[in-house]
């Protein structure tokens, strides 16, 4: 697997599997054991997935085969929005690790720049129904992330869902530099202007909803980049997949997609696009197909000081 490297000098596998919404019984630990026999080592999950305890025993699984060992898979997971409080940030750590069944983290994200109220609800509403929202400096919170280093819980630290701005600020005040920002970022919101400022800033863009989430943007509108005339013309042209091309055209623009799939035929098919590079030409045709559309909105933290999705980028 082709890794790129982080700040900190460690490797980042360039491709890796996300785990959003692989839910049902089994599926995330069934996920995880065919994406590592086909030969991904890189995976993405989150306390608020509710899926770390099965994507860690599909890892234990194949260590315990002797297909892989610890040191060979890159496991990134989310602190999330109700554990902000600096206090509270190695806690939600050490839990993640305990539900995981691992000893360390390779990369531990701020999942989003907002805090919502602490307690064992994920979601806290009032009884209106609205997202109950507070205030924490995402600062503090990193504050608790470097402290998961320093204490070994994680190997690396970033963030996630965060703005340029936010991130200018947040370099003023870490000891420890962010590694990545994990973005959504597809054909139909490139990111182009926050990746060209992460980069130069030594961060690396992973790109989350790479193939545009399908199943997610069905619901609301039919423009999902899969079926895209122009992208569809071009995995002819290359005798590839549209997600296929997709993947590929996400490399060359800089990211580390982690498409999710429960389905080992379509990980097979997203694995397969080291064999094949699209050309400057096409991949400016690509470019040009941005729309700037967003699926991951956050809804529901649209008041919040921190919300990330009110610049430019
Ligand atoms: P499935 O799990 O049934 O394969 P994203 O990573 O952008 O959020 O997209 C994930 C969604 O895309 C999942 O619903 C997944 O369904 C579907 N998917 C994953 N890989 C492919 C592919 N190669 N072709 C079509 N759909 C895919």
């Amino acid at each position: 697997m082709y890794s790129v490297k982080l700040n900190n000098n460690r490797d980042f596998p360039v491709l890796g599997v996300g785990t959003l919404f692989a839910t049902k019984e089994g599926e995330a630990e069934q996920l995880v054991k065919d994406a590592i026999d086909i030969g991904y080592r890189h995976f993405d999950t989150a306390m608020v997935y509710r899926n770390e305890k099965e994507v860690g025993a599909g890892i234990k699984a194949k260590i315990s085969e002797g297909v892989v060992k610890r040191e060979d898979i890159f496991l990134t997971t989310k602190l999330w929005c109700t554990y902000h409080r600096r206090e509270k940030v190695v806690e939600a750590c050490k839990t993640s690790l305990s539900n995981l069944g691992l000893e360390y983290i390779d990369l531990y994200l701020i999942h989003s720049p907002s805090a919502f109220k602490e307690g064992d609800d994920f979601w806290p509403k009032d009884s209106d129904g609205k997202l109950m929202i507070e205030y924490v400096d995402y600062v503090e919170t990193w504050k608790g992330m470097e402290e998961c280093v320093k204490l070994g819980l994680t190997k690396s630290i970033g963030i996630s869902n965060f703005n340029s701005q936010q991130i200018d600020r947040l370099l003023k005040a870490a000891t420890i530099k962010p590694a990545a920002n994990q973005i959504e970022c597809h054909p139909y919101l490139n990111q182009a202007k926050l990746i060209a400022f992460c980069k130069e800033k030594g961060i690396i863009i992973t790109a989350y909803s790479p193939l545009g989430s399908p199943n997610a943007i069905a619901k609301e509108t039919t423009q999902a980049p899969l079926q895209d005339p122009k992208l569809q013309e071009l995995a002819k042209k290359y005798n590839k997949t549209v997600a296929q091309i997709i993947l590929r055209y996400l490399i060359q623009h800089g990211t580390v997609p982690i498409p999710k799939s429960s389905n080992k035929k379509r990980l097979q098919e997203n694995f397969d696009i080291f064999d094949f590079e699209i050309s400057k030409e096409d991949k400016n045709a690509i470019d040009a197909l941005n729309k700037n559309i967003r699926i991951c909105l956050f809804t529901g933290t649209e008041e919040d000081k921190n919300y990330p999705f009110g610049i430019e980028y």
